[in-house]
């Protein structure tokens, strides 16, 4: 034997109490928040094939029971999707009074008044085209798209929404829904911006899951190119100073960086996506028996707090508020 290190990091590894009293990162139920997607129709609960796990619930007792679940497991929060009835240029069923997602804020308002109702609010899910917005000839008219999302903010404030969360990419979306929520009285109802979202490979499933493929180009023409981290920071300084509550970077795993850096730029909460591509890639290599699902779901997300997310939008938001009531941290 020759050297003899001084320096020795493994005495604080040494034990279980040590190691947690070290623990500088923790991953709680509190930071969790679970998508939902509502869909018309009586009784229905259909597992989404592209996001197993993950279902089609009806606005009756299958979205009762699914959120009787959540609630029980601790999750304080979801964020709605709606599938609409029709689907048209403009997307008319997101704003109508008795859309999907209408209907299905006030039924959860009503059964768990505590229970935070976050929506998503976007075109693709409701436009014919199955793009962000409003169609003109040369692409997507970003100030005629402004409207609705304005539009679509109200409606969803006026069902019950606490906080609502544009994902459209059009510039100015989050000033332009803040002045509709202000000249509607909707002072109250926050909004989450998904400030810096990416045109990502990982959104895959969810546009199986929301069909919203978009049925003539892609999204690069609003979205970011995921080339670009500085841009990422301009991207959240606007929607900080249009009025932005909240602010989300999304995706989550590919995009840590971003993450970090966000958040040392901004003392606003930050909350990252771990979206369905990502959620979809675990689960097929669990089911197959390649990774221990319970330990690489924990790790993932717990590296997304250590990057600097408060809180985290996931598909394993309940079963990783299961595994923590079973053994903390
Ligand atoms: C709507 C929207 C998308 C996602 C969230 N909101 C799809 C997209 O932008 O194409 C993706 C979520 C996921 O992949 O889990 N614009």
């Amino acid at each position: 034997m020759s050297f003899i290190p001084r320096d020795r990091p493994r005495r604080l590894r040494r034990t279980a109490a040590l190691r947690a009293l070290v623990r500088e990162t923790a991953l709680g139920v509190d930071d969790l928040i679970q998508p939902l997607f509502v869909v018309h129709g009586r009784e229905v609960r259909r597992e989404i094939p592209s996001l197993p796990g993950v279902h089609h619930l009806s606005v009756d007792t299958s979205l009762d029971r699914e959120a009787d679940v959540l609630v029980a497991a601790g999750i304080g929060a979801v964020l709605l999707f709606g599938l609409p009835l029709a689907k048209d240029p403009i997307g008319l069923e997101n704003f109508a009074v008795d859309g999907i997602v209408q209907q299905a804020l006030r039924r959860l308002h009503d059964r768990h008044p505590d229970l935070l109702l976050i929506t998503d609010v976007c075109c693709c899910e409701y436009t014919s085209h199955g793009h962000c917005g409003i169609l003109d000839p040369t692409g997507v008219d970003n100030d005629a798209t402004l409207d609705v999302l304005g539009r679509v903010g109200v409606s969803h404030a006026a069902a019950g929404a606490d906080i609502v969360a544009p994902s459209a990419m059009m510039d100015g979306q989050v000033g332009a829904i803040r002045a509709a929520l202000d000249a509607a009285g909707h002072h109250d109802t926050a909004i989450l911006s998904y400030a810096v979202k990416f045109a990502s490979a990982f959104y895959g499933p969810f546009r199986e899951a929301a069909d919203s493929t978009p049925a003539v180009g892609d999204r690069r023409g609003y979205q970011m190119d995921p080339a670009n981290g500085r841009e990422a920071l301009h991207e959240a300084a606007l929607d900080e100073a249009e009025g932005a509550d909240l602010l989300m970077v999304k995706p989550a795993l590919a995009y840590l960086d971003v993450i970090h850096t966000v958040r040392a730029r901004t003392s606003l909460p930050l909350v990252a996506y771990n979206v369905s591509g990502e959620y979809a890639m675990v689960k097929a290599a669990a089911e197959r028996g390649w990774i221990d699902e319970r330990r690489v779901v924990l790790e993932s997300l717990l590296g997304m707090r250590r990057a600097g997310a408060d809180a985290i939008i996931s598909y394993h938001a309940l079963d990783v508020a299961r595994w923590l009531a079973e053994s903390p941290g």
